[in-house]
């Protein structure tokens, strides 16, 4: 049996010049895996998956496709195809054409290539328009004909790079699912990069978010979600509160604010600076638990948008929480908050974590 996984980093460096475009990044990513590479503009995503593909030589560290080192092996040696952003397509072939250009030019026989071709355009539901050019297609269309284009050749690992960014948001949405679903049928595996985290957070098996040329956390989307390992992920992930305070003897002090006890949390240090974290849908306003957290704050605002409305709630001078609800038809009194009621939040221990 095939163990070994389809791409290994091991403590992979791209430096120019004076910094570091990806510093020693270590990580495996299962065959069959839908793999994120998550983070801001400029925090080397493109520059990981491009040393991935054989276009930018690392400064440091080993790449393995499938267990086989191919750090030194050119891109036309490595069984890995890539899906740009700018889709890449040959204006004056058709789709088919395009589709088949990778089988051309390896030399397949003809009635192989016609078969694989149709197959795979049916695949991405474009087995209708293979006689068209691209440039008579819509923007979906043509992120479809890269895709079967790349996917034809039967690649160990397909690199995607930020292949939905151009859609509109509805299109994307849509591309999402499909993406993924096509993904499950051919069972390749996926690097995606991307810059959203709702996309990541719905397309991905597991989600390495990045930060500066390093990956600050790798795990499923629930990890990086609920669990975020620094204040960059928590912050970076959705909307979180972040709250600053000090940690004492099993407390944490919020600054100018009150104190509650977290118990004894790893790698706290007596007196050190702390964030506190709670996603604010999961901040009650009402109905408490026994168990929970909870504190004493005035509402400062309310902002209503259609299914959810946000208050945000001063707890100290200067420190406010948002805090979200879904708007269900069970009718709050918080619907009739203005601003500058005396309210109780709370949360449950489990949903506060406690970042250095
Ligand atoms: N050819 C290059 N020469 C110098 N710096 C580069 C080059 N390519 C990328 N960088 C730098 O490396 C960092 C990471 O870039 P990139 O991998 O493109 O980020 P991302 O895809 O996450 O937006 C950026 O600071 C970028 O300016
Ligand atoms: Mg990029």
């Amino acid at each position: 049996m095939d163990t070994a996984p389809a791409v290994r980093l091991d403590n992979v460096s791209k430096s120019y010049a004076d910094s570091y475009a990806v510093h020693d990044l270590t990580l495996d990513i299962a065959p069959g895996e839908f793999f994120s590479l998550l983070g801001p503009s400029g925090c080397g995503k493109t520059t990981t998956l491009r040393m991935i593909g054989g276009f930018t030589d690392p400064t440091g560290g080993t790449i393995l496709l499938g267990g086989e080192d191919v750090t030194a092996l050119p891109p036309d040696k490595r069984n890995v195809n890539t899906v740009f952003q700018s889709y890449a397509l040959f204006d004056h072939l058709s789709v088919a054409e395009n589709v088949a250009f990778g089988l051309k030019r390896k030399g397949i026989a003809r009635g192989e290539i016609r078969e694989r071709v149709h197959t795979m355009l049916e695949r991405v539901q474009l087995d209708g328009l293979a006689d068209r050019k691209p440039r008579t297609l819509s923007g979906g269309q043509r992120q479809r004909v890269a895709l079967a284009r790349a996917l034809v050749n039967g690649p160990q690992v397909l690199l995607l790079d930020e292949p939905l960014a151009a859609l509109d948001l509805k299109l994307r949405r849509r591309m999402q699912v499909e993406l993924k679903q096509i993904q499950r049928e051919v069972g390749i595996t996926f690097i995606f990069v991307t810059h959203d985290q709702d996309e990541a957070l719905t397309m991905s098996d597991r989600v390495a978010v990045m930060n500066e040329g390093r990956v600050e956390q790798c795990g499923t989307p629930e990890d990086v979600y609920e669990r975020p390992a620094s204040r960059f992920v928590a912050s970076f992930m959705g909307t979180s509160n972040l709250v600053p305070g000090t940690y004492r003897s099993g407390e944490v002090v919020l600054d100018g604010g009150p104190s509650f006890p977290v118990g004894s949390r790893d790698g706290l240090t007596e007196g050190g600076s702390v964030s506190l974290s709670v996603r604010p849908e999961k901040i009650w306003l009402s109905d408490f638990e026994p168990g929970m957290t909870l504190l004493n704050g005035v509402v400062r605002e309310t902002v209503y948008s259609g299914p959810t409305t946000t208050y945000l709630i001063d707890l100290a001078p200067g420190v406010t929480v948002s805090v979200l609800e879904q708007n269900t038809d069970r009718s709050r009194n918080e619907d009739r908050w203005t601003g500058g009621e005396d309210v109780q939040i709370g949360w449950k221990p489990e949903h506060c974590l406690v970042l250095h």
